[in-house]
């Protein structure tokens, strides 16, 4: 069976994995993320991730069929290029190039988000449908749209960047994009950790200050296990963050009209706490149509959700470019 060897590059963790043609993860692993303008951190951590793969499943690099790379940014996927990921600060890395000249293989780059759909829409909450859109709330806040069975890229790489939809018009936070008030600036996890410790110097009586005490910064986690032990000030962190998904995805939800919205990404797992009030306000925003239906779901891949999608896309390439897979 053909292996490929799969690397999902967000904001903050790189995941990889050796991955089959069925979808089968043969052995995984996830470092934190080096990064510089051109991106050779990076390039030198896939070396190393494929030795420790290699060795791990003792699977040899002549069996790799191919590298598939998911990438937290704007990719032009004709020429594997990276226009910009503003959670990195990579400016027109060329990617594929720079990858198949080290490792000597087929080389396919991708959007971090759009991989995640790619695999939901194969192994997980999207098995079977052609229409979905899947978000994913992490560092950033990735979208990958999903229309009649294919992804849709875009002009320059840049449909589907939900994270820079504007949704707070005045007075919004300044983004890594440059612009304010994006949908990342209210409901990433990095917007719910600085949104968390705000509450924390509000409430010093807390659990938040308490949290924020002990362990001198906040994450999005910490403000989760607060709201779940019943925290006023973090409910309303996480419900803030709901607030502006709802509005934006029911926005988005007019475009494409996906049969299912999946949700992942490390908030994902706040779980009611978020999902109860995003699916409250997205029947509020959205045509009245939708109100009885079940469109917003949460992802089921988890963490594997890029590394397995990753391998659907080389898959899916290697059998349009040569007809074997
Ligand atoms: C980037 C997207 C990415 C998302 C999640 C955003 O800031 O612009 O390209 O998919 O973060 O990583
Ligand atoms: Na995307
Ligand atoms: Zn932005």
């Amino acid at each position: 069976d053909a292996v490929y060897l799969c690397f999902d590059v967000g904001g903050t963790n790189i995941k990889a994995g050796l991955v089959d043609a069925s979808g089968t993860i043969l052995a995984k692993q996830s470092v934190v993320t080096q990064t510089d303008e051109q991106a050779n951190s990076v390039l030198k951590q896939f070396l190393e991730l494929q030795n420790v793969l290699c060795r791990e499943s003792g699977i040899t690099l002549e069996h790799i069929r191919a590298a598939s790379i998911g990438v937290a940014g704007f990719v032009e996927m004709e020429t594997g290029t990276v226009t910009r990921a503003v959670n990195l600060g990579w400016h027109d890395v060329p990617v594929a190039e720079k990858v198949s000249s080290m490792l000597g293989m087929p080389v396919f780059v991708i959007n971090d988000a759009n991989a995640a759909a790619l695999g939901e829409m194969w192994q997980g909450a999207g098995k079977g449908l052609d229409d979905l859109l899947c978000l994913t709330i992490g560092t950033g806040v990735g979208g990958g749209v999903i229309a009649n069975g294919r992804i849709v890229n875009g002009a320059y790489g840049l449909a589907g960047e939900i994270g820079h939809f504007r949704v707070k018009i005045k007075d919004g936070r300044l983004c890594n994009c440059g612009k304010t008030g994006c949908l990342e600036t209210e409901a990433s996890a990095s917007a719910i950790a600085y949104y968390g410790e705000r509450a924390a110097r509000q409430y010093p009586r807390g659990r938040l200050a308490q949290r924020l005490k002990q362990a001198g910064t906040l994450t999005s986690k910490d403000v989760a296990e607060a709201a779940q032990k019943g925290d006023k000030a973090a409910c309303e962190v996480i419900e803030h963050a709901a607030y502006y998904l709802g509005y934006a995805l029911a926005s988005i939800f007019t475009v494409t009209a996906p049969i299912r919205i999946v949700i992942g990404g490390g908030v994902a797992a706040a779980g009611s706490l978020l999902f109860t009030p995003l699916i409250h306000w997205f029947r509020e925003f959205a045509l009245p149509d939708i109100k009885d239906k079940n469109i917003i779901a949460p992802a089921v891949l988890g963490n594997d959700a890029g590394i397995i999608g990753l391998a659907k896309l080389a898959k899916m390439n290697l059998l349009s470019l040569s007809g074997i897979e």
